[in-house]
C-alpha cells in the first residue's frame, strides 16, 4: 500500500507510532511467554494440518457402496474434529502394499456431525480403484487413518450466491448435496435446495430413502429423480435436459453441478445454452478430460531436498499415481489439478497435462501438478520441501 493511501486511512504519523509502540510491547515480552493469539488458535482448529480419524461403523448401502463413520483418534493425538462446510471433502491417506495412496473423500454428513465428534464418507466401487476397493473389501471397524483438514470450496455462500440453489447431479455425484440437505434441515444453510437426481435405475438410487425423508421433514429441499436406463411412471425418464431445468429453477438461481466428467461438460453445454452467467454455476471436483496417445514405459526421477529417487511411470499414469504405488508421499489433496497442494517443477522431459488451472507464471518458469500429468519422455521432477 503506498504512503498515500496510508494517509488517507489512517494518517502516517499514527501510523508509525502505533508500529514503534508495538515494537516496545514485544521487547518488553519474555521470549519465554508462551502466548498465542485467540485468532490463531481458532484457526489451527478449523484448519488443522492433519487430523486422525478411526473407523467406528460401517453402514453397507449395497454390494458396492458403503458409508463410513469416522471418529476423532485421541491415541494418535486428535481430540475433536474439524468444522466443515456442506460440501467440502477431506484427503485420505492409506498405505497398501507399501504404496501410500491419498484420496479426496466428499463428507456426506451435516456439519452438525463434525461438532458430534464424527465425519461419514461414502465410497463406491470403481473399476480398478485401489483406494475404493481396499475400502470396501479391506477396511474393518477399528481401522486408523490420516486425514486432512476439509478443504474445498464447493459450498453455498449467502453472500455470493442466490437463495434458490438448483443442484444437478449423476450417480455419486449426489454426495456434496447430501450433506447441503442436511445441513438445511438443521437449520445451518439458509437456502432453497432443489436437487436434479440422475441414475441409471432406482437401484442406483442410494440414497433416495434419506432424501425423501428429509423431503417429507424441510420445506426447503425438494429432489426430482430422473432415470436414464429405467421406465417408471413415479419417476422422470431420461436425462437432465434444457425442459427439466427451466420446469424446476426458480426466479433467480445459483446453479451447483456435480457427478462425472461426461455429465459436466453436458450440463455446461446446457447452461451455456440457457445462457446462464458463470458466476452463478459451481463445480465440484472434476477432472478435465485430456487424450492419451501412449502407454510406453519412461523412467521418473523425482527430487526433494537431498533426496532423490528413479521409478518407472507409464504413459497413461500420472506421475502422482507413480509416486504414491512407488511409497513416495507426495503432497497432494484434490487429485483434479485444482487445490495447487502438488505444485512440482518439472527440471526435464515432455509431459502432457490439464494445464486450465496452472497459473500463467507456473507454465512459463515449468511448474506442473502431477496428479493431472503425464510423460511422453523420462522426466525429472522437483517436489516441494
Ligand atoms: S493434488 Fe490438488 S492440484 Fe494436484
Amino acid at each position: 500500500m503506498s504512503n498515500k493511501n496510508l494517509n488517507h486511512l489512517h494518517g502516517e504519523k499514527e501510523f508509525l507510532n502505533l508500529s514503534r509502540d508495538r515494537e516496545k510491547i514485544i521487547k518488553k515480552t519474555s521470549p519465554k511467554a508462551n502466548f498465542e493469539y485467540t485468532a490463531n488458535q481458532l484457526a489451527k482448529k478449523l484448519h488443522p494440518k492433519e487430523q486422525f480419524v478411526k473407523v467406528a461403523q460401517i453402514i453397507s448401502l449395497n454390494d458396492h457402496v458403503k458409508t463410513f463413520v469416522l471418529q476423532p483418534d485421541e491415541s494418535a493425538g486428535t481430540l475433536k474434529l474439524a468444522y466443515f462446510k456442506p460440501g467440502q471433502y477431506i484427503s485420505i491417506c492409506v498405505e497398501i502394499d507399501g504404496g501410500i495412496y491419498s484420496r479426496p473423500m466428499t463428507l456426506c454428513c451435516s456439519p452438525k456431525c463434525a461438532l458430534k465428534g464424527e465425519y461419514r464418507i461414502t465410497v463406491y466401487r470403481v473399476e480398478n480403484g485401489i483406494v475404493s476397493n481396499f475400502f470396501l473389501d479391506e477396511v474393518k471397524e477399528g481401522f486408523h487413518f490420516k486425514i486432512s483438514a476439509p478443504l474445498g470450496d464447493f459450498c453455498y455462500s449467502s453472500i455470493r450466491d442466490h437463495k434458490n440453489v438448483l443442484a444437478l447431479a449423476n450417480g455419486y455425484g449426489i454426495l456434496p448435496f447430501i450433506s447441503m440437505a442436511e445441513a438445511i434441515f438443521d437449520d445451518l444453510l439458509d437456502c432453497h435446495l432443489t436437487i436434479l437426481y440422475e441414475a441409471k435405475t432406482k437401484e442406483d438410487l442410494v440414497f433416495k430413502e434419506k432424501l425423501d425423508d428429509i423431503t417429507c421433514k424441510s420445506k426447503n429441499v425438494t429432489v426430482v429423480y430422473v432415470l436414464s436406463e429405467e421406465d417408471d411412471n413415479e419417476y422422470e425418464s431420461g436425462v437432465i435436459d434444457k425442459k427439466l431445468i427451466l420446469q424446476f429453477k426458480g426466479e433467480e438461481n445459483s446453479y451447483f453441478v456435480s457427478g462425472s466428467t461426461s455429465f459436466y461438460a453436458r450440463i455446461n453445454d446446457l447452461l451455456k445454452e440457457l445462457d446462464i452467467a458463470k458466476k452463478f454455476v459451481r463445480h465440484d471436483l472434476f477432472r478435465g478430460e485430456i487424450e492419451l496417445k501412449n502407454d510406453e514405459e519412461f523412467s521418473l526421477t523425482v527430487l526433494c531436498g537431498e533426496d532423490k529417487c528413479t521409478m518407472k511411470c507409464r504413459g497413461s499414469e500420472t506421475l502422482l499415481q507413480a509416486m504414491e504405488k512407488n511409497g513416495i508421499a507426495a503432497p497432494n489433496h484434490c487429485h483434479v489439478g485444482v487445490c495447487g497442494f502438488c505444485r512440482s517443477k518439472l527440471i526435464s522431459g515432455k509431459v502432457k497435462t490439464i494445464d486450465e488451472n496452472i497459473r500463467m507464471a507456473d507454465k512459463v518458469y515449468n511448474y506442473v501438478h502431477p496428479c493431472v500429468t503425464y510423460p511422453e519422455s523420462d522426466i525429472i521432477l522437483q517436489l516441494p520441501n
